[in-house]
């Protein structure tokens, strides 16, 4: 998901936290967190189906019936997820990706779309659709402004398509936007200077109205992961909610911040001040923690970061400049991996569920802080137990690199980098790792356990410690990353990296 690449945004971000922390010299202990008792309302889930192996779209449904969780955002409008939906009472918050924006820029085509994907799904018994995303994060700085002249006409036509198919009363269309289309001034880095990105802060002003309009929310994604990520400088406790030595105060207001996700929604409460919407709704499309891939992404910060966050919105203390409920969506459901990692490594492990739908750590969706896990998937199917390693027997090493690129690059091998779970294999373990995954992906098709004589298989589980060397599941969907499919990608990278070496697994 988008996210990603607020990296240089964040950066930036940190080092202006870091002046103002040393700006202030009052120490203030924080009152802890008290929670009412009614647990967090409405909570959303972000359900992004990126994987190579998908759990059946109805078990999922089941899973979040299960979990007590009632309303879910996708990032299309899939017909096998909508189905699966149907009839479920969950809220459902369908959403157009980037690459569709410029055709809906014409009316008819947004008429075609509401038609094709939506009203199709939205009778009495079917999905309770209540949002229509339009795009997702288009302004991100790294797109180069691909989408700034698209976003807000998709974004009147779909909802004046909602309005003209009778139901655009029930149904609205926002954009979630990355929080880096707002900051602060260099000069004055507190929330309650809070603007929008100067470069846009006409078109941002354009939009805001045109929300408001249509009396739809304003939807941000905040990452106060991203904040921490690659940037050694940020106070470490910020990123959580669970109180710092001392909080970064905001001399306009008063206010003394004690996390940065306060600080960050309370930057766009200002922002949406100056523009002359301060009352304007705000919902947070994405919140999250990753799991692995990076050295602040592990369960332990997950747990510590969920935990705070949900007993948070139990207590609907909402932030400073915004008291009361928030409507969230976590970042994310289940593990994706086969999500681009341009964003980084951690880009493959939102989940607060596993690949396989198994919850990965405690976590209370109550807000109660109980420290016990969610329900898992249920009736899980996987292949067989048995796993691809490294052959100890083999003579000609010559071919290895080659062999472990090839199976990295049509797998996740992800959980061997620096500072992740699997980063402390020996060097067979890491040869053994890359193996495995690949042959997983591949369903255990035994010519996927090759690699030139480099491989065998083995009926024991050859985890380490932390470093869990998974066994699939039985996919329900074809996925299209599979060499058989592919050949136009793999050429392009045979082409690119001249090694021939590559042809003779499979
Ligand atoms: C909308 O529906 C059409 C036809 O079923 C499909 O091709 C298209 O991908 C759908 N759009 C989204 C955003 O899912
Ligand atoms: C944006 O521009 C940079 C530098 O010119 C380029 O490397 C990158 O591929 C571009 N990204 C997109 C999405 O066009
Ligand atoms: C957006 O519109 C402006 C003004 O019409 C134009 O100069 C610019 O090239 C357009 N940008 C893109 C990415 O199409
Ligand atoms: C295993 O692979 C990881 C990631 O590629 C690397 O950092 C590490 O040094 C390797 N370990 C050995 C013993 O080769
Ligand atoms: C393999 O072992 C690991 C670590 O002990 C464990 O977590 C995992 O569940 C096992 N896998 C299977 C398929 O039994």
């Amino acid at each position: 998901m988008g996210f990603s690449l607020v990296g240089s945004k964040t950066k930036t971000r940190g080092g202006r936290w870091e002046m103002i922390i040393r700006r202030v010299v009052e120490v203030v202990i924080l009152a802890n967190i008290t929670i009412d008792g009614r647990g967090v309302e409405g909570l959303g889930v972000n359900w992004g189906t990126q994987a190579t192996h998908k759990l059946p779209a109805k078990t999922v449904v089941e899973m979040l019936k299960e979990n007590g969780i009632q309303k879910v955002k996708l990032f299309d409008t899939a017909d096998s997820t909508m189905s699966a939906l149907a009839g479920s009472g969950i809220e459902v918050m369908v959403a157009i990706p980037n690459d569709q924006l410029s055709s809906l820029t014409s009316f008819s085509r947004a008429e075609d779309w509401v038609k094709r994907n939506l009203t199709r799904y939205n009778f009495d018994g079917g999905v309770n659709i209540k949002y229509v995303a339009v795009g997702n994060e288009p302004f991100l700085s790294s797109y180069n402004g691909s989408f700034l002249n698209v976003t807000l006409p998709a974004l009147q036509n779909i909802q004046r398509a909602l309005n003209k198919a009778g139901v655009g009363d029930s149904i609205k269309a926002t954009v979630p936007l990355n929080a880096d289309v707002y900051n602060s001034p260099e000069n004055n880095p507190v929330p309650s200077a809070g603007r929008f990105r100067t470069d846009i802060s006409e078109l941002m002003t354009q939009i805001v109205q045109f929300l408001n309009e249509n009396k739809a929310p304003f939807t941000v994604n905040i990452y106060p992961f991203l904040s921490l990520y690659g940037n050694d400088n940020f106070p470490f406790d910020y990123a959580f909610f669970d109180g710092v030595s001392s909080p970064i105060l905001d001399p306009a207001t008063g206010i003394q911040y004690s996390n940065v996700f306060d600080a960050n929604f309370d930057t766009l409460v200002a922002a949406l001040r100056a523009a002359g919407y301060g009352d304007m709704t705000i919902l947070v499309g994405e919140v999250g923690w990753p799991t692995d891939g990076d050295k602040n992404a592990n369960t332990g910060n997950a747990y510590r970061f969920y935990n705070g966050l949900l007993q948070r919105l139990a207590s609907n203390k909402g932030t400073p400049l915004r008291p009361g409920y928030i409507e969230v969506y976590l970042f994310g459901l289940i593990d994706e991996d086969a999500k681009s990692i341009a964003p980084g490594n951690f880009e493959r492990h939102w989940g607060i569920f596993r690949y396989d739908g198994q919850p990965k750590f405690a976590m209370d969706l109550s807000g109660q802080g109980q420290n016990k896990l969610l329900v898992g998937a249920k009736n899980v199917e996987y292949l067989p137990n048995q796993w691809c390693m490294f052959n100890p027997n083999a003579k000609d090493l010559s071919k290895l690199a080659d062999n472990i690129n090839y199976a990295c690059t049509f797998s996740d091998c992800t959980a061997l980098g620096y500072g992740s779970s699997c980063n402390n294999l020996d060097a067979n373990g890491n040869v053994s790792y890359a193996f495995n995954m690949y042959f997983q992906v591949q369903n255990q098709d035994e010519r996927a356990c090759n690699f030139q004589g480099l491989a065998t298989l083995t009926t024991q589980n050859i985890s380490q410690g932390n470093c869990n060397f998974i066994v699939q599941i039985k996919s329900s969907s074809a996925f299209s990353l599979r060499p058989s499919l592919i050949g136009l990608v793999f050429l392009t990278l045979l082409f690119a990296s001249g090694a021939r070496d590559f042809l003779t697994p499979l």
